[in-house]
């Protein structure tokens, strides 16, 4: 940096001083961009408590855990499984959703002091919902853990209202729920007939699949065979036009490693079995698994797998889930999120099988023998021979892998469950929108583009203390995607699109959800049926095309000529802070003044915004650029101008809207040093107080005329805080991290119902 010449007057020198020792000491804000590590940035974040991303709280006073949700067929009512109890809701209006009724379902005092008895720890030993399906038109079916001794019910509903669960009609659940609430278990209906895969004991060591209710008998897993592994932990139930899939993780046998290697798995029964005569008798004759694959080329697999859900679709229907690794790099876990085509699941259910060599203890490749008709473990209607099921004994690993599409991989999350929907845009086509759930309590909207990789649109944290999403479910006919945690069911809209101010931000966001209406003038929620008039470019998100309207001619840069000018009216060498809203995470920024780069010498950009030592000459216009998606534009454009002496108007700004702003960090000399709250004003204060103190006796054998002038004028005075309103229409990105205290928690409000964040109706 320039020296400054000697001949400055002392107020110039003053504060190229000040200006200087600010930049040496100010602490360099941490890049959030890079915090994320590998993957995507959400393009918006939203803290919890933030008006813009209104969620709605349901919780209810003594009630926890709510952990299963399940929503009616009319999409009017989600019934919920708490500890202890099961709810009806009403979810028809928008906001907090409302309580139809609610029943208690509690773990008998026997079982519970069995229990307390058998477990240290009491805070188990409760009844915590784990299975709720819908049997029939006037039937739930049940299941809870009933501490550690697992019980199932019909729940009979009047106009969607549960009706008391009858203590007599509790039935033993082994099987199909788990005994302990921290196991994995999932649970699908198909046909009247339940398929669950849970762990079967006690101690969690017997893992198992299973099919109960409607017509006997009873199917499970062969626990003697092995084909699963004492760990096997079921994650989800996707039924098939003939079969059931079921995916799950347990640890891999078939490699030989050292460690323990885990991984996962996708397992398959048919519908139409009815099990074995002579051999396999109550046991499963087509029970399949395979190893599901979820890589990016050169790096360690996503070997566990959380959570899947199918995307039904009539050509080419695909289960999508999330996966986490077994191991952790610098720290932190990683996620993916990969696709498994249907069609990939099947064929490798009809290639070769691998089994273990009992001579050598090798797995080895087994391809499908021709004297056995129907295949062995095929959904086939004839009975299965002795010799197919013998075969099916040993031989119930695929030996080819069913690899998934990556579409997203992002490290330092831990995903815990997905939803996904498939969103019709402007254009006609179909496009995949996953909601991803965090262990710390944040949601990620991703939206997967054509070229199958996943962009985040937004992140929200949904409660304030970190804590894991234990489900979610969407509601599509009410727009609204749910989410249950420890304390409650959040209502989450699927977008709101009006956090876009203009239409650039619309089209860059690349929410399918949301298009520009030109004639409103807003970033609107698309309807069903949308006008042609409105703006959306979901695959390239360019808004130099998709802005460009009729009348306005489309120029190579429709954005570069300002909407409004921001008016700065500053005395000569004072200090001036411009902010820059970060409207979005994806853009790159940078400041230019009129045509060229910033100098070099008097600005430094900070945190964002633009410090800038307003000198002789300095004055003018100062733009900050974003840059997303290879599309530049200004996000805000001040007009920097002298007090003293203005500038001349430039002519190629003529016409465009002023509104004037105040941007003095601090003014040095003649009147007060203004300076706004910021985490470096204690350092700014010490350069204060020291310059005062050392510049004060440096600058009397330095320049002595001035002594006297700078005696009469006092010292850099102190602060003077500014008002919040003052700086609020410059940065919209203030309004990003609200203050702790305006956080709503929802312990401390014991109303039945209350809004987190502010509810717009
Ligand atoms: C950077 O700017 C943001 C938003 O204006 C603010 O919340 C944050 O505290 C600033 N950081 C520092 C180190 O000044
Ligand atoms: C949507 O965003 C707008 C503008 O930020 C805000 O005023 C409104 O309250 C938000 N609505 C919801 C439902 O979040
Ligand atoms: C009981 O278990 C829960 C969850 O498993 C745990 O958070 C809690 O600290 C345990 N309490 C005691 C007293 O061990
Ligand atoms: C639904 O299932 C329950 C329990 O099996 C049965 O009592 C009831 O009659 C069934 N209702 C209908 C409409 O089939």
């Amino acid at each position: 940096m320039a020296l400054p010449a000697l001949g400055l007057d002392p107020w110039s020198l003053l504060g190229l001083f000040l200006f200087h020792l600010l930049l040496l000491l100010l602490p360099m804000p941490t890049t959030t961009t890079g915090e994320g590590g590998q993957g995507p940035v959400p393009r918006v974040r939203y803290y919890a408590g933030d008006g813009r991303r209104a969620l709605s709280l349901f919780h209810q006073k003594n009630l926890q855990d709510f952990d299963t949700l399940l929503l009616s067929g009319d999409g009017d009512t989600l019934y919920v499984g708490a500890r202890e109890a099961i709810l009806a809701l009403n979810i028809q209006d928008p906001g907090v959703p409302k309580l139809k009724n609610m029943i208690s379902w509690p773990a008998s005092d026997k079982k519970k002091s069995e229990c307390a008895f058998k477990k240290s720890n009491e805070t188990q030993c409760f009844n915590f919902i784990r299975v709720l399906v819908s049997f029939n038109a006037t039937h739930l079916y049940a299941c809870g853990t009933f501490a550690f001794s697992p019980a199932c019910t019909f729940i009979e509903l009047q106009n969607s209202s549960l009706l008391p669960i009858l203590e007599d009609k509790v039935v033993e659940g082994k099987g199909q729920s788990p005994f302990d609430p921290a196991h994995k278990h999932t649970a699908v209906l198909v046909d009247g007939m339940l398929y669950s895969g849970t762990m079967n004991n006690f101690l969690g060591s017997e893992p198992i699949l299973i099919r109960t209710l409607g017509s006997p008998p009873v199917l499970k897993t062969d626990n003697y065979l092995r084909w699963l592994q004492s760990d096997a932990s079921f994650v989800a139930a996707i039924p098939s036009t003939q079969v059931v899939y079921f995916f799950f993780e347990e640890t891999a046998s078939e490699f030989e490693f050292f460690d323990k290697l885990r991984t996962s798995r996708v397992a398959r029964v048919c519908k139409n079995d009815r099990g074995g005569e002579k051999l396999l008798q109550k046991k499963w004759t087509t029970f399949l698994k395979a190893q599901l694959l979820c890589s990016q080329r050169d790096q360690l697999p996503f070997n566990l797998i959380r959570h899947a859900v199918l995307l039904p679709d009539s050509t080419d229907p695909h289960v999508y889930a999330v996966f986490t690794s077994q191991w952790q790099i610098g720290g932190t876990r990683s996620s993916a999120v990969c696709a498994f085509s249907l069609k990939d699941i099947k064929r490798v259910f009809e290639g070769n099988y691998k089994a273990l060599n009992k001579e050598t203890s090798r797995w080895t490749s087994h391809e499908v023998p021709d004297d056995i008709s129907p295949r062995p473990g095929s959904c086939s209607v004839s009975p299965s021979s002795d010799k197919a099921l013998t075969f099916m004994k040993d031989h119930f690993l695929m030996d080819e892998q069913v690899v998934g599409t990556p579409l997203l991989v992002k490290s330092g999350v831990e995903y815990t469950r997905l939803a996904v929907e498939a969103v019709r845009g402007l254009d006609g086509n179909s496009h995949v929108v996953m909601y991803l759930g965090t262990t710390t309590g944040f949601l990620h909207k991703a939206v997967v583009r054509g070229d199958s990789r996943a962009h985040l649109v937004e992140e929200i944290q949904l409660f304030p203390d970190p804590e894991p999403v234990r489900n979610l479910q969407l509601a599509p006919t009410q727009g609204a995607l749910f989410a249950g945690f420890s304390g409650g069911v959040l209502r989450i809209p699927r977008a709101n699109c009006s956090v876009y101010g203009s239409c650039v931000d619309c089209v860059l966001a690349q929410d399918p959800h949301c298009a520009w209406d030109p004639e409103s003038g807003t970033c609107r929620l698309l309807p069903t049926s949308s006008p042609k008039s409105w703006r959306q470019d979901l695959e390239r998100g360019n808004p130099q095309w998709a802005c460009a309207s009729g009348h306005i001619a489309r120029s190579l840069r429709p954005q570069s000529r300002p909407q409004i000018i921001k008016e700065v009216l500053a005395v000569p060498n004072s200090i001036l802070e411009l902010p820059c809203p970060r409207l979005s995470a994806r853009a790159s920024y940078r400041w230019s003044h009129g045509a060229a780069p910033v100098p070099k010498a008097s600005s430094m950009v900070y945190n964002g915004s633009l410090l800038l030592l307003l000198r002789d000459g300095a004055g003018g216009l100062y733009q900050c650029w974003a840059t997303e998606n290879g599309f530049s534009y200004p996000v805000v454009s001040y007009w920097v101008d002298n007090q003293d002496q203005p500038l001349a108007p430039d002519p190629a700004l003529a016409g465009i809207p002023r509104e004037r702003v105040e941007a003095p960090l601090t003014r040095i000399g003649g009147g007060a040093a203004m300076a706004p709250q910021r985490s470096y004003w204690p350092h700014f204060l010490t350069v204060t107080v020291l310059l005062a103190l050392v510049l004060s006796g440096a600058l009397i054998t330095l320049l002595a005329s001035p002594l006297g002038a700078l005696r009469a004028r006092g010292k850099v005075q102190g602060c003077e805080t500014k008002t919040p309103g003052e700086k609020a229409p410059l940065s919209r990105e203030q309004h990003l991290q609200l203050p702790k205290e305006r956080r709503t928690s929802a312990n401390d409000v014991d109303a039945d119902n209350n809004h987190l964040g502010t509810e717009v109706a």
